[in-house]
């Protein structure tokens, strides 16, 4: 499949999800708010002013963040416009929200002091487009937070991208691939980022902590 045909999938399933992925009947997508915590505890480690949640959906983390630390700035960027209004809708204080591309940010270099990316990353088709836009916007020494399904079973990742994700993308879904630990690895080391955290916890989640350590955009 070509790259936009991944997004025009991406699209058209999370405008059918949108109203109901923060519900008590959010189905598959139930297991996304696993992830929050953890996300939480990663984030609170150092401070931050400004955030980027990147494949924002309607804001879960957004507003948890907000409550928490509501005198900090915070920007969700989502490729589905049905998911940024229903964020827009939540009027969260200090938050902006733009429809937009994670291939692509649409944002001036060297703004964020932290970006999270939680269950959005493998509906990508070029990973590297998303970490070179990582490696832009991020101030030095700021971090990615990464969460996302793998394993390190490459018999089961092979399974899983050489038929779970074509059947998924028959029933509607616009998953491309299991981000591995290669493919971060040289995802990293080709934009200039620092691997520093590559975790496979609980529930085949993986959590990873990348760094911008030097000061060029
Ligand atoms: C499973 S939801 C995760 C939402 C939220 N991060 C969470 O953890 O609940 C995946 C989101 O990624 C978004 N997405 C997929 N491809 C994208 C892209 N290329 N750029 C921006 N957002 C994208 C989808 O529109 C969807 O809202």
């Amino acid at each position: 499949m070509k790259n936009e045909e991944y997004k025009k999938l991406s699209i058209d399933e999370f405008t059918k999800a949108a109203e109901r992925y923060e519900s008590n009947h959010a189905g598959i997508y139930e297991m996304c708010k696993k992830d929050y915590p953890e996300i939480l505890e990663e984030l609170e480690k150092e401070p931050f002013q400004d955030l980027l949640d990147a494949g924002c959906g309607p804001a879960p983390m957004i507003s948890l963040l907000s409550e928490k630390y509501p005198e900090r700035h915070y920007t969700g960027l989502d490729l589905t416009p049905a998911m940024i209004a229903q964020a827009q809708k939540k009027n969260i204080p200090n938050a902006t929200f733009v429809v937009g591309d994670c291939e692509n940010f649409p944002f001036e270099s060297n703004c964020f002091d932290a970006i999270i990316c939680s269950m959005s990353f493998h509906h990508y088709p070029s990973p590297q487009a998303f970490f070179n836009c990582v490696k832009r916007c991020l101030r030095p020494n700021g971090r990615l937070i990464l969460r996302d399904v793998t394993s390190d079973n490459k018999a089961l990742i092979w399974l899983m991208n050489t038929l779970e994700m074509p059947l998924a993308n028959l029933f509607g879904h616009g998953d491309v691939r299991v981000p591995t630990r290669e493919l971060i690895s040289e995802c990293c080391e080709k934009s200039g980022l620092k691997l520093e955290k590559f975790e496979i916890r609980k529930g085949m989640r993986l959590h990873c902590v990348v760094r911008k350590t030097d000061r060029k955009g």
